[in-house]
C-alpha cells in the first residue's frame, strides 16, 4: 500500500482537515468532567493524526468498523476480545508500565490476562495447586518481603496456570477447576507449592485478533509462565507472572509481557531425586524460586 506523502496534499487540503480537528476538540468545551475532557480531546488529536498521517481510505474504514463489531459479537462473559486487541497492540503492557513505575527493588508487574476467576480453591503450604491438571509437576518456593526486606505474614498468593496441552480449566467448558488456587504466606513471609511446569500455549486466536494477528504474520503463542497475584494489606497488589529461562518464545511473547527481571530458572530434577516435602513424583519434576517484593500501597 502506499501512503501519500504531506506534499502531495494541497495547503487547502490542509486546512479543511486542521479545522474538523479542531472542530471536534472544540465540541468536549463544555464537558464539566476535566479528565474526561482532556480524554477526548486528545484522543480526538492522536485518532485525527493516525488518520490524516495513514490518508485511510473509506474501504480501510469499512473494514475497521467491521473488525471492531466482530470483536463485540464475540464478547461475552468468558471472552473478552478487546482485551485481546488491548493485549496484542501492547496497550496492556503501556497502561501497566504507566501505573506500575518501577519502585526500589519491588517485583515488576505484568499482563493480567483473560484466565483469571474469582474464588479459587485454598490450599495449604506445601499443597498442589494443580487439582489433576496434566503436567510435569513443579516446586515453587519463595517469600513475600517489603521493599526493607522485612516479610510480608499473611500475603494473599493467587496463581494460575495453563496445564500442559495449552489450556487454562475454563477453556474445557466442563465445569473443572484445576491448576489455580491461592494459599498465604507463613508468620515469616514464606510459601511453598506444588503446580505444573509451565509450557507454551496460544492466546484464543479463532476471533478477529487471531485474523489480524495470521494477516499480520504474527504468532499467538505466549512465552511459558505460572500467573501470580499478592495482595497484603498496606502493599500495592502485585499482578504478575514467572517466565522460565531459556523458553524460545521469551522475545516474542504475543502480549509482550515478558520482562527480564521475571525469568526465573525452572531447575529439572531426574526421576527419583527426593523432592523438597518427601513426595514421591513419577518422573522428572522442576523447582523453582520466586521471592516476591512487594511495593507499599502509597507508591
Ligand atoms: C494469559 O497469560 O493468560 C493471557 C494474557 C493475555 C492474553 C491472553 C492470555
Ligand atoms: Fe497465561
Amino acid at each position: 500500500m502506499t501512503v501519500s506523502s504531506p506534499r502531495d496534499i494541497s495547503p487547502e487540503q490542509v486546512v479543511r482537515e486542521e479545522d474538523l480537528v479542531a472542530r471536534v476538540q472544540a465540541s468536549f468545551d463544555s464537558c464539566q468532567d476535566p479528565r474526561l475532557k482532556e480524554l477526548m480531546q486528545t484522543l480526538v488529536k492522536h485518532l485525527h493524526a493516525f488518520l490524516r498521517e495513514v490518508r485511510l481510505t473509506e474501504e480501510e474504514w469499512s473494514r475497521a468498523i467491521e473488525f471492531l463489531t466482530a470483536a463485540g459479537h464475540i464478547t461475552d462473559d468468558k471472552r473478552q476480545e478487546f482485551i485481546l486487541l488491548s493485549d496484542t497492540l501492547g496497550a496492556s503492557m503501556q497502561t501497566i508500565a504507566i501505573n506500575n513505575e518501577a519502585y526500589g527493588d519491588a517485583t515488576e508487574a505484568t499482563v493480567f490476562g483473560p484466565f483469571f476467576i474469582e474464588g479459587s480453591p485454598r490450599i495449604e503450604q506445601g499443597g498442589d495447586m494443580s487439582f489433576g491438571a496434566a503436567g510435569e509437576p513443579c516446586w515453587v518456593e519463595g517469600s513475600v518481603t517489603d521493599i526493607d526486606g522485612n516479610p510480608v505474614p499473611g500475603a494473599k498468593i493467587e496463581v494460575w496456570a495453563a496445564d500442559e496441552d495449552g489450556l487454562y480449566d475454563v477453556q474445557y467448558g466442563d465445569g473443572r477447576v484445576s491448576a489455580r488456587a491461592h494459599l498465604f504466606t507463613d508468620a515469616d513471609g514464606t510459601y511453598r507449592f506444588w503446580g505444573v511446569t509451565p509450557t507454551p500455549y496460544a492466546i484464543p486466536y479463532d476471533g478477529p485478533v487471531g485474523k489480524m494477528l495470521e494477516a499480520t504474520g504474527r504468532s499467538p503463542m505466549r512465552a511459558s509462565h505460572l500467573h501470580f497475584m499478592v495482595e497484603a494489606a498496606g502493599h500495592r497488589t502485585l499482578v504478575t507472572h514467572i517466565f522460565v529461562r531459556g523458553d524460545e518464545l521469551l522475545d516474542s511473547d504475543s502480549v509482550f509481557g515478558v520482562k527480564e527481571s521475571l525469568i526465573k530458572d525452572f531447575d529439572r530434577r531426574s526421576a527419583g531425586t527426593p523432592t523438597p516435602d518427601g513426595r514421591v513424583v513419577d518422573g522428572t519434576w522442576t523447582m523453582v524460586r520466586f521471592d516476591i517484593v512487594l511495593a507499599p500501597a502509597d507508591a
